[in-house]
């Protein structure tokens, strides 16, 4: 970790800040160069950053102005870089520094453990302004869509939904779409699509490091030039997936595919939380019976109170057509959003599940592969959502006298 720089003409304070924090300094002492206090303050700034130090400690023995002009040239050309002076910490100097972003000033004979914990101090800054930078690039980061296919409970079509438009998707758009298992526990996208994976998610998680090359190698083609991160070989081994692992693996897929669906398991368990942080949209599955509308009911609710309002969601009503269930309109009414996409009821679903074929690849002229390939048709659309405020307003729930009754 050669991190910190010292740029002073005083060779004993040099040597005393290497004894005082000897791991954190960069290699070669004697930094100073006879023209430094010659040249322009931007090579001496190219210079040093060019060896990418995080922090850098002016002075002492430099004219004030020269140190100013200095943590100026850093300020302007390399803000990363964190600026301390070691100086007469005068309230003068104070002021002056203040204004060309130095984080600290440190006597020149200050003891080795104060100059240290400085030193300390400004690399927790730079590390801090940092993680808020790459926080703060996040929403940006995917420059692809991320489909997120969730739903409060098991058996609403999550899977049905992620694979038939992820297959969709592929056959329109090729090699440039992945779909993800994230229901690592259960997940069963590998005999949906009728996949033999060698490897799983559960490879993810015994990496260590996650990086694009090692997922490359993760991933299975199927026909349809998708390529599939399938779920774990068994519950135990799927456990070990967290939501940093889920997140991280979101992340890089997203960067290296147009889009990226993602099915989940039932709910909101940590990893489906991660996918949902990196979405730009999200499907949310419902039959037309009580229980599943409650649950999506309160799933969303459990959203809004998360604040994870940045991915569009799309509500789609699955078997709409069941005799028992409720109306579209009353289920609409209740979940508080209208439906993107009703899917009716047919037997070619779990037919085609079980030949392992989708069904708008199976039978892409059934009524619910048509409406399948609709909701394909709306992703295919080049333009990326952004991830704030695209939501339509879900209004409170309406009352829903069929229900309560
Ligand atoms: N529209 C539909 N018509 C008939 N069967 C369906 C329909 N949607 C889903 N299914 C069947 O219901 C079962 C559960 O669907 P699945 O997509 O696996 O749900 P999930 O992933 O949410 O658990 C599967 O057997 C599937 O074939
Ligand atoms: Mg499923």
């Amino acid at each position: 970790m050669n991190r910190v720089s010292i740029i002073t003409p005083n060779a004993a304070f040099e040597e005393h800040a290497y004894s005082a924090a000897p791991e954190l300094m960069s290699p070669g002492l004697r930094r100073w160069k006879e023209e430094y206090d010659r040249i322009d303050p931007a090579k001496v700034v190219a210079d040093t950053a060019g060896e990418g130090v995080d922090v850098v400690c002016i002075g002492p023995d430099l004219a004030d102005e020269l140190m100013l002009e200095l943590a100026s040239a850093f300020d302007r050309d390399r803000p990363e870089v964190g600026v301390i002076l070691a100086a007469e910490p005068t309230a003068q100097l104070w002021r002056s520094a203040a204004q060309v972003g130095v984080r600290d000033i440190v006597s020149a004979d200050a003891d080795p453990d104060v100059l240290r914990r400085a030193l300390e101090r400004a690399l927790e800054t730079v590390d801090r302004r940092r993680a808020n930078l790459i926080a703060d690039a996040t929403p940006d980061t995917p420059r692809s869509r991320v489909i997120t296919v969730l739903s409060p409970k098991g058996g609403s079509g999550k899977t049905t939904v992620a694979t038939n438009l992820a297959v969709g998707l592929a056959r329109t758009m090729g090699g440039k779409v992945a779909l993800v298992d994230l229901d690592v526990q259960f997940g069963d996208v590998a005999a949906a699509l009728q996949l033999s994976p060698t490897h799983t998610m559960a490879q993810v998680a015994s990496a260590g490091t996650i990086e694009v090359t090692l997922l490359k190698v993760l991933l299975t083609p199927h026909a349809s030039g998708l390529y599939a991160l399938c779920g774990a070989e068994s519950p135990a081994e799927g456990d070990d997936v967290t939501h940093g692992h889920a997140s991280e693996t979101l992340g890089l897929l997203a960067q290296e595919f147009a889009v990226v669906v993602v099915d989940t398991a039932a709910g909101l368990d940590e990893r489906t939380l991660a996918a949902i942080e990196v979405s730009t949209d999200l499907l949310l599955v419902c039959t037309s019976d009580v229980a599943s509308v409650r649950s999506l009911r309160k799933e969303l609710d459990a959203l809004d109170q998360l604040g994870m309002t940045g991915p569009r969601r799309h509500f789609v009503l699955n078997r709409a057509d069941a005799r028992v269930g409720l109306e579209p309109a009353d289920v609409e009414s209740a979940v508080g959003m209208q439906a993107a996409l009703s899917l009716p009821s047919s037997r070619s679903v779990p037919l085609s599940m079980n030949l392992g074929s989708p069904v708008v690849e199976s039978e892409p002229r059934s009524p619910v592969a048509r409406q399948l390939q609709r909701l394909v048709e709306q992703f295919i659309d080049p333009e990326v959502p952004s991830r704030a405020g695209q939501n339509p307003v879900a209004g409170p729930p309406r009352r829903w006298w069929k229900a309560d009754r």
